[in-house]
């Protein structure tokens, strides 16, 4: 005998991302914010202004990639209890990519799920990871390997934090931009070329277009089953620059521009994107200081780490290539001797 649970559910998990100056956000429940001591410092006091609520409870964490750890979920899971958070309290993000894929994935289990929003403060999370309610920590096997997919209630996008960020958060950042230009848009790529993304305005627009493209993929393939695999164009190639680096020489958007630059040699190779197009996409990271190469000691070592990936299925590993600048193509029977010829930069 079979008994279904049906679950046919008609769930509208849709959310605003506003850019705009922030304004007063007002609670009717209890709020935590979660950030780390980088951001508070800077930020915080503004935020606390604009924040009401019945309570407001500040949780720090360290500042750092390497903090992405359960061990830090269980001490902000262990605050919210302490102050009795229930589920109708709201965790609000405030920081960059780090702090909000560790608020989203609290507020994701925090007595089965409470609401969370996002403030980022890296241009990084802002165009990325702030959009598609991705949320996770890693552990010693990989990065974002414990998550879940949970969207935030709203995200507020104010390019004002910006003010502070080092230049080099700020060009791993524009990798992203980058990113989804060369796979999405043509129109928005030669935008780019000519813009100056230190620009108030222009940074403004290039947000506002990143966040819609990003958007229009999520909201056609919310769980990563076909389409949104776009997005890690460059990936598969930046988690292993990543992984050698020991997640310390680069950072995440730095190995992206280098991993753009490899699927790039090897879109090339296999004939489906011109010399002129790749080698404007390289002028294009050059022009925001972005790393463009990466030799590395062992490119067969480079090649079978592919296959730890989360992303490869039953041995085999899919490329996202562009096939023109704002069209793309996944290739997953890319031969070995052409791929080592792209890691090696021929
Ligand atoms: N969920 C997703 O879809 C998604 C997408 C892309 C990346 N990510 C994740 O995001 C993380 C990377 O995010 P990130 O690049 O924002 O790194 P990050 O969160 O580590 O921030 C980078 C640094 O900038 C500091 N900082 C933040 N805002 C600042 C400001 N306004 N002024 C000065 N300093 C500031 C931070 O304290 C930190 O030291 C990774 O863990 C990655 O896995 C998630
Ligand atoms: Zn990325």
């Amino acid at each position: 005998m079979t008994i279904t649970v049906n679950l046919q559910k008609h769930i509208n998990d849709s959310y605003g991302i506003h850019m705009q100056e922030l304004a007063p956000l007002a609670f009717s429940e209890k709020v935590a914010i979660i950030t780390n001591p980088t951001v508070a410092d800077l930020h915080l006091e503004k935020l606390l202004k604009l924040v009401t609520a019945p309570s407001v409870k500040v949780v720090k964490i360290p500042d750092g990639e390497a903090y992405k750890t359960l061990e830090t979920i269980e001490t902000i899971l262990n605050e919210l209890f302490e102050q009795r958070l229930d589920r109708r309290s709201t965790l609000i993000a405030f920081g960059g990519g780090v702090v909000g894929d560790m608020t989203g994935f609290c507020a994701s289990i925090y007595q089965r799920g409470i609401n969370f929003v996002q403030i980022p403060t890296t241009l990084l999370a802002m165009v990325d990871a702030s959009v598609g309610g991705k949320t996770g920590i890693d552990n010693k096997f990989g990065k974002n390997l414990i998550g879940s997919f949970y969207q935030p209630k709203a995200v507020y996008i104010d390019p004002f934090w910006l003010s502070t960020l080092p230049d080099r958060e700020f060009g791993a950042g524009v990798a992203e931009i980058i990113k989804i230009a060369v796979t999405l848009d043509e129109e928005f790529f030669c935008w780019l070329e000519s813009a100056d993304l230190k620009n108030h305005e222009a940074i403004k627009e290039a947000i506002a277009r990143s966040i819609e493209l990003k958007a229009d993929i999520v909201a056609q393939d919310e769980k990563e089953s076909g389409l949104r695999q776009v997005l890690n164009y460059g990936h598969t190639f930046a988690h292993v620059i990543e992984l050698e680096g020991n997640y310390t020489e680069f950072l995440h958007g730095e190995s992206v521009a280098i991993g753009m630059v490899m699927a790039n040699n090897l879109a090339v190779n296999t004939g489906s994107l011109s010399h002129k197009d790749a080698a404007r996409i390289k002028h294009l990271l050059e022009k925001y200081d972005l790393p463009t190469s990466f030799s590395t000691s062992d490119p067969e070592q480079f090649y079978d780490s592919f296959f730890l990936d989360k992303k490869s299925h039953s041995g085999k590993i899919t490329f996202v290539l562009p096939r023109t600048i704002g069209d793309y193509v996944f290739v997953d029977d890319a031969k070995k001797e052409w791929v080592l010829e792209a890691i090696k930069g021929e």
